[in-house]
């Protein structure tokens, strides 16, 4: 089996690669913008095609939240006009399409876990063009997995965890918002359960998926420093209001993850126990 993964040099597609020797059964095809621009369909096409790829994981989004309500147009098309470019290749050769999404599709009002039926109401440019992406996978392919995640991190690339990390150590005091509820993802994981929902067999729809629990941004930070035994540095909760951002943020967001852990039988770590697993991995790069 071929497998092409697009963005393969952000923190998933990295998350991927690494991965990927422990299932040398596949063929692989790591591209990033450089080997493959996903936003030129024609390259797109021929790419997939004279590869016979069999199943493409789609990585490459337009991930900076902020900059995208200034730049809508260039996020258009990477997160919504190029996932269709990939889903009609995908069709056309007869190969499967695992496209990542987001937990911002969702408004945030919801105090319960968001299934996968759910509405969605995005509120930001970045959200608005991932579902449009999604709509369109869903139209263009018929063996198509929509995966939603949410606040990930990795040992690979810029996230939150390792701006935490940074801040800890350099500064005395640290505000962080306690009113934005979700669930971390270690996107070492997400691959873990992307390979699955391969060895499993393609079951087109969309699913949801983040680590196990709940938290705000305040206790993921109070964590990622107990954890990195960072303790100079006070971190106080902020209102939403009092740390001003350009795009809006769901307030809740937290997913229910029972249809693919029911669909591709998998266990899901809690995020406390896949943080401690990254730290761990990011101290022992750094000896
Ligand atoms: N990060 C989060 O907190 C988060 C939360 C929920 C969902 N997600 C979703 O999860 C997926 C993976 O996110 P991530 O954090 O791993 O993303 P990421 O680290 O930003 O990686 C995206 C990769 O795509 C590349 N890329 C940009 N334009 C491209 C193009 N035209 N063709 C091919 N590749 C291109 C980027 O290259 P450059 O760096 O050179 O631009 C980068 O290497 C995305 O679908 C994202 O929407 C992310």
């Amino acid at each position: 089996m071929k497998i092409l993964v697009t963005g393969a040099n952000g923190q998933l597609g990295s998350e991927m690669r690494a991965l990927s020797t422990v299932y040398p059964q596949y063929e692989y095809y790591f591209t990033d913008v450089q080997e493959l621009d996903i936003c030129n369909e024609q390259a797109v096409h021929s790419f997939i095609r004279d590869n016979a790829i069999d199943v493409i994981v789609n990585c490459a989004a337009y991930t900076a939240v902020d900059k995208a309500e200034d730049n809508p147009d260039i996020c258009d098309k990477l997160n919504h006009m190029a996932p269709g470019y990939l889903a009609m290749a995908a069709e056309a050769c007869g190969a499967a399409l695992i496209q990542i999404s987001t937990d911002y599709v969702f408004d945030g009002t919801s105090y319960l876990p968001y299934t996968e039926d759910m509405l969605p109401c995005p509120n930001s440019v970045y959200g608005r063009t991932k579902l449009a992406g999604e709509q369109l996978v869903l139209q263009k392919c018929s063996r198509a997995v929509i995966i939603r995640t949410a606040w990930l991190y990795s040992v690979y690339g810029n996230n939150f965890v390792k701006t935490m990390l940074r801040l800890g150590r350099e500064r005395e005091t640290l505000g962080v918002v306690f009113d934005q509820i979700g669930t971390p993802t270690y996107a070492g994981d997400l691959a873990q359960t992307i390979f699955a929902v391969i060895a499993n067999g393609i079951v087109p729809g969309i699913y949801h998926y983040s680590n196990e629990g709940v938290c705000s941004w305040f206790d993921f930070t109070i964590a990622i420093h107990r954890m990195a035994n960072i303790c100079t540095c006070k971190v106080h909760p902020l209102h939403t209001n009092e740390y001003p951002a350009k795009a809006p943020r769901p307030h809740y967001s937290v997913l229910d993850k029972a249809k693919i852990k029911k669909t591709f039988n998998i266990e899901i770590p809690h995020w406390e126990e896949s943080l401690e697993a990254c730290i761990r991995r990011l101290n022992e790069i750094e000896k």
